[in-house]
């Protein structure tokens, strides 16, 4: 794999986890080694790292061991001690008896004992210390995962110089989970000392910017937590955002094709008896995957004659884990059992249906058994990720093979091609298996050939560089306000540049159309909503893609508002070699739209309807503090953003809807305005007439109710993105304005190689 991009600005990097890529393993005859460490984390960074050669500080897996700084192939490898007492407190106990449980939605019970939160606080402040004093000047530190959630905060206080990095690998709990934890106040805070948090979801990101706003006084702008400045600090933005991991593709579908691999797979399957189907489940051995539920699905099919004896095995890899903790002790001795009762009851001389194997296997040997594998089982009740999915679809070039996996692994975002299940369900379960174990080949294929796809186009590199892009423009951006930006006019805070990863691509396929129609919305979108429309103005950044963009060719600018033309010129907004669509898709210049409603002048009986209700409007409303009732060409708004209290607001608007509709008009619901016109169009339909004329894929961008009548007119080939929350037909989301502007500017750069500045 491609590490990091090399447009990037060489910085170093230290990378902090709490273990180390291997664990150091004495060997019964004493000869000690080291072997690579079990998790999803070490898998994907292993490669990430591997050509960059960075210091890596973690603890070796062994407790009370002081071990020197060593070099690692690459690597240098920094050991941190660990305590047999601060092994109990701060890694079985606050580590994996509290925030895993918690992390992953409650399947079991988080305990809160305040001296695991002691030791907690001394082992991050370790790591810490030791990060400070080995980073090179005006380094990136990169943190990793729920054990050193503290680790940021601390290394801010000391070395201002770091651009410090998290990464999240479980999920972040939803709102009233997280509420649970006694020191949710500090791992916010201690969060917050990065400058870039990554996240495996928009949900985990999502919750945590709620939690940042509610536990910390920090406050949520899209993407961007802005902290407010302290006695030693300016305020300052910190980045939380989505970055899904992934894996080394690559070199699994080289091991795949290794001949060798590929006889073992073969042999695996000879040793099993040559089952029908083999279905394989890999996991560590740990209550989040679902182990339990698919042992009982298949128990059961086996039970009710389903599956016959001899017809089916399923292997399951479980590799020991947190063998200590009570939570864990309990699973094992359960999955055991269960396994041993199936084999026991369903088994006959020659088979057994499950195959339980406990311990760690080269990386060959599991490329081997997804070679093997007809179905792979992923039951998660909870995942980060789940790499094991990805894993499996990437070792299958022969396009055979189906992936079962649970909604609630971060994966089932991604490979929506997968046969998604609820692990809970255990009926549901069972159809599932049975539908995988009998799948048409075709089938097979064709859903195998897309989450190729997915895996071969968003690889662990795609990853290491969008989140290391994020941290390097964090990077320069501290290095600019570190230049003093006050005087050039900056802003203090960082600019929001990252989009999201499922529209950066579709912006590439967008980009490289011979001809394009960009469209966007005015207010909200282009330009932040101000308290007074008449204040509203578009963004610099996107003014300056938007003019880019316009001078490339093969693509046509839109402008597609609510507002009457006048008003939307008002605004200042470059108009001229536009497309302008205003009052609602009523009012269309710049395109020859012969059926545009808005071509003929009003007639008489139109004319006298709105000045009836211009009429009574105003005298109703008139007097009225915050409402402002606007005259359009073909219609009149009521809009209340100056009304400083929601509930009025709302009642007021109810009160103008119900005089329109007195009057025989229909309202237009938009964010604090309703509107009334004469003449019945919307933003569908002069997209529509738009793309009749230009003949070309539309991006379309806007905020609000009226917007989702253009997302819908959207077809196949077309983007539409919403802007903020809210339900939506658009297949893209983005936070805010910043966020359209960001993304223009990733069009332009796409489209003509300019590069359009943060400021
Ligand atoms: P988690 O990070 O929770 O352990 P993931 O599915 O994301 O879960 O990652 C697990 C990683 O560990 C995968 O790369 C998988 O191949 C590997 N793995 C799991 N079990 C074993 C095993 N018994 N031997 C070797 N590798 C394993
Ligand atoms: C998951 C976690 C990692 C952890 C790994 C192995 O992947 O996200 O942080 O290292 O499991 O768990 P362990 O407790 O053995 O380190």
């Amino acid at each position: 794999m491609t590490s990091t991009n090399p447009a990037e600005p060489q910085r170093q990097l230290v990378v902090v986890s709490n273990r180390l890529p291997v664990d150091r393993v004495t060997d019964p005859d004493g000869t000690v080694r080291w072997q690579t460490s079990p998790g999803g984390l070490v898998t994907a960074m292993e490669p990430v790292v591997r050509d960059l050669g960075c210091l890596w500080v973690g603890w070796p897996g062994n407790v009370d061991e002081q071990i020197e700084p060593f070099e690692h192939e690459t690597l240098r490898l920094h050991p941190i001690t660990l305590s047999t007492e601060e092994h109990e407190g701060y890694y079985e106990g606050l580590s994996n008896s509290t925030f895993w449980p918690l992390y992953h939605d409650l399947i079991a019970t988080p305990d809160y004992h305040r001296p695991w939160w002691d030791h907690y606080l001394t082992v991050n402040q370790r790591f810490a210390d030791v990060v400070a004093e080995q980073a090179p000047e005006g380094a990136i530190v990169w943190v990793h995962d729920y054990q050193l959630q503290l680790v940021p905060g601390m290394l801010r206080e000391v070395r201002p110089d770091l651009t410090i990095a998290f990464f999240l690998h479980i999920p972040f709990p939803a709102r009233r989970l997280f509420g649970q934890l006694p020191w949710r106040r500090q791992i916010i805070e201690g969060l917050l000392g990065a400058d870039v948090i990554g996240f495996q979801r928009v949900q985990d990101a999502l919750s945590f910017r709620w939690a940042a706003e509610h536990y910390a006084d920090a406050h949520a702008n899209g993407n961007l937590i802005v902290v407010p400045e302290t006695a030693d600090e300016p305020a300052r933005a910190v980045l939380a955002q989505e970055f899904p991991i992934s894996i080394d593709t690559e070199s699994l579908e080289s091991l795949a094709a290794d001949p060798a691999v590929r006889a073992r797979a073969k042999e695996i399957r000879e040793e099993l008896g040559n089952p029908r189907k083999l279905l394989l489940g890999v996991d560590r051995l740990d209550y989040t995957k679902g182990i339990r539920h698919r042992l009982k699905a298949f128990a059961e099919l086996l039970g009710e004659g389903d599956v016959k004896a001899g017809e089916a095995v399923m292997v399951q890899v479980a590799s020991p884990s947190r063998e200590r903790v009570e939570a864990y002790k309990r699973l094992k001795s359960e999955v055991e059992g269960t396994v041993g009762q199936i084999n026991g009851q369903h088994g006959t001389i020659g088979w057994s249906p499950v195959v339980y194997l406990h311990r760690g296997f080269p990386r060959s040997e599991m490329v081997a058994l997804y070679l093997a594998a007809d179905v792979v089982v992923v039951t998660a009740l909870r995942d980060g990720m789940n790499l094991v999915a990805k894993e499996y679809v990437a070792c299958r070039d022969d396009e055979h093979g189906v992936l079962v996996l649970s909604e609630f692994a971060g994966a089932a975002d991604e490979m929506t091609d997968a046969l998604l299940v609820n692990p809970h369900d255990i009926d549901g379960l069972k159809s599932s298996f049975l539908r995988a174990m009998h799948m048409p080949a075709a089938e097979q294929q064709r859903r195998m050939s897309a989450l190729r796809h997915q895996v071969k186009e968003y690889d662990v590199a795609h990853w290491a560089n969008s989140f290391l892009r994020a941290v390097n423009h964090a990077a320069d951006e501290r290095e600019r306000l570190g230049r003093g930006s006050d005087e050039d006019g900056g802003s203090r805070i960082p600019a929001p540049v990252f989009i999201p990863t499922s529209l950066d691509s579709a912006l590439r396929r967008f980009a490289s159309e011979p001809n394009i129609i960009v469209a966007c919305d005015f207010d909200g979108t282009l330009a932040p909503i101000a308290r007074r429309p008449k204040d509203a103005r578009i963004l610099p950044r996107a003014e300056e893609a938007l003019s880019a963009l316009q001078g490339a060719d093969g693509v046509h600018i839109a402008l597609i508002s609510g507002r009457s033309l006048d008003s939307l010129r008002a605004t200042g907004v470059r108009t001229d070699g536009r497309v302008l669509s205003g009052s609602h898709g009523v009012e269309l210049t710049g395109v020859p739209a012969s059926s545009n409603p808005g071509n003929d002048p009003l007639s008489d009986e139109e004319s006298s309807m709105l000045r009836r209700l211009l009429r009574r409007l105003r005298r109703v409303f008139g007097d009225e503090p915050g409402v402002r009732i606007e005259e359009k060409a073909f219609g009149v708004a009521v809009h209340t953003r100056e009304v400083r209290n929601d509930q009025r607001s709302d009642e007021l608007l109810a009160a103008a809807v119900e005089l329109g509709s007195d009057e025989g008009f229909d309202a237009r619901n938009g964010k604090r305005v309703r509107e009334f016109t004469v003449r019945h169009s919307d933003k569908g339909r002069a997209l529509q007439a738009i793309r009749e004329q230009l003949a070309a894929p539309i991006l379309f961008f806007g905020d609000d109710v009226t917007d989702e009548d253009a997302f819908e007119a959207l077809g196949p080939d077309d983007i539409g993105v919403r802007v903020g929350d809210g339900e939506t037909a658009a297949a893209e989301r983005v936070p805010s304005p910043e966020a359209v502007a960001a993304a223009l500017a990733r069009l332009a750069e796409l489209r003509t190689g300019v590069v359009i500045g943060a400021s």
